[in-house]
C-alpha cells in the first residue's frame, strides 16, 4: 500500500478501535519525530478529524470527516491488486485526465485517482459529468490487463457488473439495473455512468482507465433543474447516506474479482452476469446512432459486448455505440 505518512496515521486510528494511540508509540511505530507526529495531526484536524487527548494515554479519533481519503477507503480495501496506490484530491479537473497522464508516467495496474469533486467530468460522447463536491463517488481506476484492443469493451461490462454487483451488496434488497452499455440505473432514473477509455497500440492494450461517476449522497436539490427528471442518487433511493469509501473498496474487489474470471475463462461468464443484471434485455427500446434511429427489442449481447435489437422489421441489428431509450 503506497500510502502517505499522515494517512498511514490515519490509518492507525481507524484500526484502534477506539482505544487510544500516545504520539510516542506512533512515532516509534512510523520511525518519525513526535513533532511531525504532531503536525500530521494538526492537518488532520484541519481537514475535518477529531481527536480528543487523554491524559497519560494519547489520542482517540472520535469524530471522522465525510471523506474518501486514502486512509478511509484502504480501511474497506480486501483487494490484491487493485486500489494499492491512490490519488486524492480535494478538487480536480477531472480524475480521467489525471489519470491518463499518470497512466502515460507508467502508473501501476490498479491505481486509482479519487476526488471530493470535479470541476470538468467528462461523460460519454465528450457530454460533461456533474460532479458535486462530496455526494459521490467521481474515480478513475487505470489498470494493465494482458488483452487485445479490441476486447477493451468488455471491460466496460465488467466494470457495470461490478458496480451493480457492489450495490447490492452493501444495500441490501435494493435493484440497480444495468442500461447497455454501461448506465446503472433505479427505477429508470441514471445514478452511475462509466466511461472506459484506452492506451493502446494497434496489438497491445498498455492501459485501461475506467472512469466511474456514482451519484451517492445527493438530494433532489443537489442536482441542476434539468437533471431532476432523469437523475436520482443511491441516497434519495435508499433514504439514507452512504459510505462512499466502503462502496468504492467493495467495488473494487468486484472489479478484481471479476476480471480474473474474464481473464481465466473468458467472456461467457461476464455475459451472463451482465444479462442477469441488466435492465435493458427484453425491452422495446429506440437506439439513436450516428447514423440512424433503430427501433425493436433489445434481445441481448454478443461475445464483443455489442447489443442485438431485433427490429420492427425483425431484422437483428447490432449496436455498437448509441444512446439508448427504454420504452417504460
Ligand atoms: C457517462 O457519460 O455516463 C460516463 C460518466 C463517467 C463519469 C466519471 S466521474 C469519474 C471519471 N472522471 C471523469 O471526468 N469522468 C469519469
Amino acid at each position: 500500500m503506497n500510502l502517505t505518512m499522515k494517512d498511514e496515521i490515519l490509518c492507525k486510528f481507524l484500526e484502534s478501535e477506539n482505544l487510544p494511540i500516545s504520539g510516542q508509540q506512533l512515532a516509534e511505530e512510523l520511525g518519525i519525530s513526535r513533532t511531525a507526529i504532531w503536525k500530521h495531526l494538526q492537518t488532520l484536524q484541519d481537514e475535518g478529524y477529531v481527536f480528543e487527548t487523554i491524559k497519560k494515554k494519547g489520542y482517540v479519533l472520535v469524530s471522522k470527516p465525510d471523506r474518501v481519503d486514502p486512509a478511509r477507503i484502504s480501511s474497506f480495501l480486501e483487494t490484491q491488486n487493485l486500489g494499492h496506490t491512490i490519488k486524492y484530491f480535494e478538487e480536480c479537473g477531472s480524475t480521467q485526465v489525471i489519470a491518463h497522464e499518470m497512466a502515460r508516467d507508467g502508473a501501476e495496474d490498479g491505481t486509482i485517482v479519487v476526488a471530493e469533486s470535479q470541476t470538468a467530468g467528462k461523460g460519454r460522447m465528450a457530454r460533461p459529468w456533474e460532479s458535486t463536491k462530496g455526494k459521490g463517488i467521481w474515480m478513475t481506476l487505470t489498470i494493465r490487463p494482458n488483452i487485445l484492443p479490441h476486447q477493451a469493451p468488455q471491460y466496460t461490462l465488467i466494470a457495470a457488473v461490478a458496480v451493480v454487483v457492489a450495490m447490492k451488496t452493501l444495500i441490501k434488497n435494493s435493484n440497480p439495473v444495468i442500461k447497455w452499455p454501461n448506465d446503472i440505473l433505479f427505477n429508470g432514473k441514471k445514478c452511475t455512468g462509466i466511461l472506459t477509455e484506452m492506451i493502446a497500440e494497434i496489438d497491445r492494450v498498455q492501459a485501461l482507465l475506467i472512469g466511474i461517476g456514482i451519484n451517492v449522497n445527493q438530494q433532489l436539490t443537489d442536482f441542476p433543474e434539468e437533471l431532476r427528471e432523469i437523475a436520482t442518487s443511491l441516497s434519495i433511493e435508499e433514504n439514507r447516506e452512504l459510505d462512499r469509501a466502503k462502496l468504492i473498496a467493495t467495488i473494487l474487489y468486484y472489479i478484481e474479482k471479476y476480471s480474473d474470471i474474464y481473464l481465466q475463462q473468458g467472456f461467457q461468464p461476464i455475459k451472463t452476469l451482465w444479462e442477469e443484471n441488466s435492465g435493458t434485455i427484453g425491452k422495446k427500446i429506440k437506439a439513436t446512432t450516428l447514423r440512424e434511429v433503430i427501433e425493436g427489442t433489445a434481445i441481448g449481447i454478443t461475445e464483443d459486448g455489442v447489443l442485438e435489437i431485433k427490429d420492427l422489421s425483425g431484422e437483428i441489428r447490432r449496436i455498437y455505440s448509441a444512446d439508448i431509450e427504454i420504452e417504460k
